[in-house]
Formats: C-alpha cells, sequence, structure tokens
C-alpha cells in the first residue's frame, strides 16, 4: 500500500470559483452571471483569437521549449534582456517553479494574510513553512514583512495591486522595502493585475527594476482574456531565469498559449477598451455600495472586495447572490472570512449584480440583525 506522505494528506485542493455550466446544472436558472473569478468580461483578445486558429495546423508538432518568439516579443514590449525573461502556464506554474527552485523543505516564506491563495497553495504542497504578517487595513504591511524577516527566511511573496483586496502599495513605500530585503532573500513581485494599475505614476512598475534578488510575474489571464489558454511569464535576473528554464515542464507553454499570447500582447485597442469597461463598471459597483451601505476596500485592480458584517453573512450573501444566478467568491480560503469578491462585468451584468447583491444584501443583513438582537 502506498504510503501519501502527511503534508499532501493536509493540501487542500484549489477551489476556483464556481463555473456557470455547474452552476446551471444545479438549479433552474434562467441568467447566470459570473463575478468571480477576475477574469475580462469582453472575452478573449481577437488578435490573439486569429492567431490562434492560423497555428491550430501545427499541432502535430511539438513547441519551442524556450518560447523564443513569445520571449522576443516581450523582450520589446517591455523593454527587457530576453534572458531575463521566461514563460509558462500561468503564473500559477511559475510561482510552483520559484518555489521549488529557489527553496527547500522547512525554508521559511513569508507573504501577507489576505493575499493569493496560489501562493499558500505552492508554498504548501512542497512543505515549505508559510509565515503570514497581518494586513494593515486590508493591505501589504510592507513594514510588518521586513520586521519579520528570520534566519529561516529564504523567500518573500508579494502582490500588486493584491488579490483579493485589491490594494496596492506605491513605489516609495516598495522601494524602502527592498532596501531593507537581504539580498539573499528573493522577493516574488506578483503584477497579475498590472494593467489596471500602471497609468498611476507611483505605480512601482517591477518590470522597470533590476533588483538581484526579485522575480516578477506576470499573466496574460487577466487583462488580456487570456485565462483558458494558461500563459504567464516572469522577469528575472539571468542566472535566476537560467534556473527556472531546468525546472519548467520543456513543452509549457503550449502551441496556441505561445502564439495567442504574442498577438495578445500587440492588441492594444483591445486593451483600451478592457480598461475603459473596468473603470465604467467599478464605478456603478462603488456608487451602488455606498447608497446600499455595503462596505468596500479601495482598488486598484479589476475586481472589489466588499467586508460583509461577519463571516456567516458573507457566506450566505454569496449563496444567496448564486441561488439568484449571481457568482462571486467569498475569500475565506484567502483568509479573510468577512470579505466577499466582485469583479468588474460587462454594464449589463453589473446592474444585474447590482440588483441581485442589494437585494440579497438587505435580507441577509436583516436576518443578521436579528440574530444579534436574540
Ligand atoms: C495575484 C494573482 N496571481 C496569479 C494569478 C494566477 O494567474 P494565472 O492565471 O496566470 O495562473 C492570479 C489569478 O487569479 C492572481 O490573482
Amino acid at each position: 500500500m502506498i504510503k501519501i506522505p502527511e503534508f499532501v494528506k493536509n493540501l487542500k485542493p484549489y477551489k476556483a470559483g464556481k463555473p456557470i455550466d455547474e452552476l446551471a446544472r444545479e438549479k433552474n436558472l434562467k441568467r447566470i452571471v459570473k463575478l468571480a473569478s477576475n477574469e475580462n468580461p469582453i472575452g478573449p483578445s481577437p488578435k490573439a483569437v486569429d492567431a490562434i486558429k492560423k497555428v491550430l495546423g501545427n499541432l502535430n508538432r511539438y513547441t519551442d521549449p524556450l518560447s523564443h518568439d513569445l520571449v522576443q516579443a516581450i523582450a520589446k514590449k517591455y523593454n527587457v534582456q530576453p534572458n531575463h525573461i521566461i514563460c509558462g502556464h500561468g503564473t500559477d506554474s511559475l510561482l510552483a517553479y520559484i518555489v521549488n527552485a529557489f527553496t527547500s523543505e522547512s525554508d521559511e516564506i513569508i507573504t501577507s494574510e489576505g493575499t493569493f491563495i496560489g501562493i499558500y497553495v505552492s508554498t504548501r504542497k512542497y512543505g515549505r513553512n508559510l509565515t503570514t504578517v497581518p494586513m494593515k487595513d486590508y493591505a501589504f504591511d510592507l513594514d510588518a514583512i521586513a520586521n519579520a524577516i528570520s534566519d529561516k527566511t529564504k523567500m518573500i511573496y508579494l502582490a500588486n495591486p493584491n488579490n483579493p483586496t485589491g490594494t496596492m502599495f506605491e513605489k516609495d513605500e516598495f522601494e524602502a522595502f527592498m532596501e531593507r530585503v537581504p539580498g539573499n532573500i528573493m522577493v516574488i513581485l506578483d503584477e497579475a493585475y498590472t494593467t489596471y494599475a500602471d497609468d498611476n505614476p507611483n505605480y512601482p512598475n517591477g518590470v522597470r527594476y533590476d533588483y538581484d534578488n526579485m522575480v516578477v510575474t506576470r499573466t496574460l489571464s487577466k487583462a488580456y482574456g487570456l485565462g483558458g489558454l494558461r500563459i504567464g511569464f516572469a522577469v528575472g535576473p539571468d542566472e535566476v531565469i537560467e534556473s527556472l528554464y531546468k525546472v519548467k515542464l520543456p513543452f509549457e507553454p503550449n502551441l496556441l498559449a505561445q502564439y495567442g499570447a504574442i498577438a495578445a500582447l500587440d492588441d492594444d485597442d483591445f486593451l483600451e477598451e478592457t480598461k475603459l469597461l473596468n473603470k465604467m463598471s467599478l464605478s456603478l459597483l462603488k456608487d451602488n455600495f455606498d447608497r446600499i451601505g455595503i462596505k468596500q476596500v479601495p482598488t486598484s485592480a479589476n475586481f472589489i472586495l466588499t467586508i460583509m458584517p461577519n463571516e456567516d453573512c458573507a457566506e450566505k450573501f454569496t449563496e444567496g447572490c448564486m441561488n439568484r444566478g449571481l457568482i462571486l467568491r467569498h475569500v475565506k480560503a484567502f483568509g479573510i472570512p468577512e470579505g466577499v469578491r466582485v469583479n468588474s462585468g460587462t454594464i449589463e451584468e453589473t446592474e444585474f449584480a447590482i440588483k441581485i447583491m442589494e437585494e440579497v444584501y438587505n435580507q441577509v443583513c436583516k436576518e443578521f440583525e436579528i440574530k444579534e438582537v436574540c
């Protein structure tokens, strides 16, 4: 009989936002809107779709393990040396490689409470010791993270903007933090939502720095609308990138992802449309949350974290919305049990969501108030 290691037994599988088809199978709903996974509501970049169609006939061939053409396109777009770039099957995959390649079992990795669940999964699946530092007003507390560094610390994970809170730290704060991090500790700067934040002149755009101990990760899953394709990249010092190539699966990312991504990176019109719709949808959500009385965390991403009066309320709110066809994300597993995240949608989806959230919030809170009085 095979013995399953204790740390594997204790792992909790990643739980994604509920798929639309699954909810449709379970309930008999006329309309379902999913605003639970920070996806692009417009769809995928049309240029990416065209490029993918053109390479379909080559699917009998293995793909380029070095993603040469894609690396060149990234290097040109972000003004980075090609040998500082590696592409992977989404940021999730790259995070797992980075943890695996640069830390050993029982090494300490520090991050914040209330950040991206993928880093919790990646550290625990390799049996690393994860230390989570409390947040400050639902944002990364970089001073507290620097204070938590010990002899055992090998890696620090930051997400900017952060998921699920949408908060962003600024250049000054980030640079002061990097001054405090010893050079032998690797910093991962996850910039999955950079497109929504980089118009802000105080945004510390990670690819413009050249710290010897930092790797920046980016994804095309969000603003470029390619979550289902699985494509992301990392930028870091050449010896770090060289090591990551040694642990990466050889034919990752796949052929379609490589060519879809090259075309998407060139699709400026799509990106502008995405940013504009995001602003409009978030502004509708913000104004209506204020009107309804739903607490929210100021965001620099494509979603808003709403704060419910307590965990029970957050659970009931999410479930109540789901029963009416609106899929949101209760972010208890991210470390914020009172939080429910909603991402931007089309204007129609946003209006549908506001109507349902208002109805359910009023119901759930009433119920909560009665319970409190009892
Ligand atoms: C902060 C952050 N990093 C990484 C990812 C995962 O990106 P990918 O789809 O490229 O694996 C997400 C997805 O939600 C995210 O929020």
